[in-house]
């Protein structure tokens, strides 16, 4: 959930020097950062310094991050042509930083750091080459998946052939578990997640290289729990706006589950953060397969000091825990 970012002066300082997106196609400081940010938090795992969209500026849309707006589409995608026009070629031969930064922060990670891969799933990262950018309301995305059903499921199936190979191809370069980000999934009716998502994803889980573990995470996901899980994962990414037993209970206990502090509780008291810490744990009630995590990314402004705080927090209520089971 963005470990590495903005709210860390590390971070901030290598900005200064490049853009965003040559951070990203520059193996040697994508792996920097990954490294840097494991070490300066102390979590229990790394994820790999990349973005969903870097996948979708070989197919030809235009990608930009500019100050203040966030990524930018030049050429949304926005009718059947626009889909038949994308090209979709081998992400191993139009995205070779990826898999090369995988390989060298594989390397220079502690062996007893798992290192986790990542990439949009389709819905987002089709959201994204639709609306040309973040959205609220998702209008062109819906539009073109109700008014023409065809071109939406033709574009979905070049997504999953392109982030089946883009996901396996960083478990080859030495990723040990992926992560599929379906953010802004919770913007859909159960129904039309079962009508225009639940084929392509588990097409696309089926895709992924077997004994991987895959994370699937989106938010606002109260009404789709069930359709994701059915769709797919090892483990099942949760947001805050659900209680974490409930969400498990619904997911079933034969999978983990991941999350779900408020990446906002990051700005209050660190009483406070131990507070809801001891909370999120309490409702894992001790099982294993629960992955403690932020519900959603972590935000530009947040005290690095409270980040830190918290990883220790975990790792000491989750202790404190144990003790208390075994005795
Ligand atoms: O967590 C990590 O450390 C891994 C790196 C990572 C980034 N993006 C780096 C990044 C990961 C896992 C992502 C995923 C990502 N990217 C998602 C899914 C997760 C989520 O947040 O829902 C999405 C939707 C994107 C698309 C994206 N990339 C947006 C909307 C933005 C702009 C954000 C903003 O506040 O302006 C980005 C840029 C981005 N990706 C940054 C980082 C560190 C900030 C870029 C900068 O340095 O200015």
């Amino acid at each position: 959930m963005r470990q590495a970012g903005r709210y860390m002066a590390e971070y901030r300082a290598l900005r200064e020097r490049v853009d965003f997106l040559t951070l990203c196609k520059t193996p040697d400081l994508a792996a920097q950062v990954t490294v840097e940010a494991v070490e300066r938090l102390g979590v229990d795992a790394a994820i790999i310094f990349a973005d969903i969209l870097l996948i979708v500026e070989p197919m030809g849309v235009g990608l930009e991050f500019s100050k203040g707006d966030g990524p930018v589409i030049h050429r949304p995608v926005r009718t059947a042509a626009d889909v038949d026009n994308l090209r979709e070629d081998d992400p191993r031969e139009t995205v070779p930083f990826v898999f090369e930064a995988v390989r060298k922060a594989r390397a220079s990670l502690p062996a007893h750091i798992p290192l986790i891969g990542f990439s949009g799933a389709p819905f987002t990262v089709a959201s994204y080459m639709i609306e040309g950018g973040s959205s609220r309301n998702y209008i062109e995305t819906k539009r073109l998946m109700y008014n023409d059903p065809g071109a939406w499921r033709a574009l979905m199936e070049r997504l999953v052939r392109i982030i089946t190979t883009y996901v396996n191809g960083q478990i080859t370069a030495g990723a040990q578990a992926v992560q599929l980000f379906d953010s802004w999934i919770g913007c859909l009716s159960p129904a039309d997640y079962r009508t225009f998502i639940l084929p392509h994803m588990k097409t696309l889980f089926a895709g992924i290289t077997p004994g991987t573990p895959v994370i699937h995470f989106g938010t606002e996901t109260a009404g789709l729990l069930e359709l994701m899980a059915e769709a797919g994962g090892t483990v099942l990414g949760v947001d805050w706006r659900i209680d974490l037993d409930t969400a498990w209970r619904r997911i079933g206990y034969d999978r983990a589950v991941q999350g779900n502090l408020d990446p906002v509780t990051l700005f209050a008291s660190q009483d406070e953060i131990r507070r809801q810490v001891k909370r999120i744990l309490a409702m894992a009630q001790g099982r294993s397969g629960h992955i403690f995590n932020l519900g959603h990314g972590i935000l530009p402004q947040t005290p690095v000091e409270n980040v830190i705080a918290l990883v220790e927090m975990v790792h000491e209520v989750s202790e404190e825990l144990r003790v208390q089971s075994a005795e």
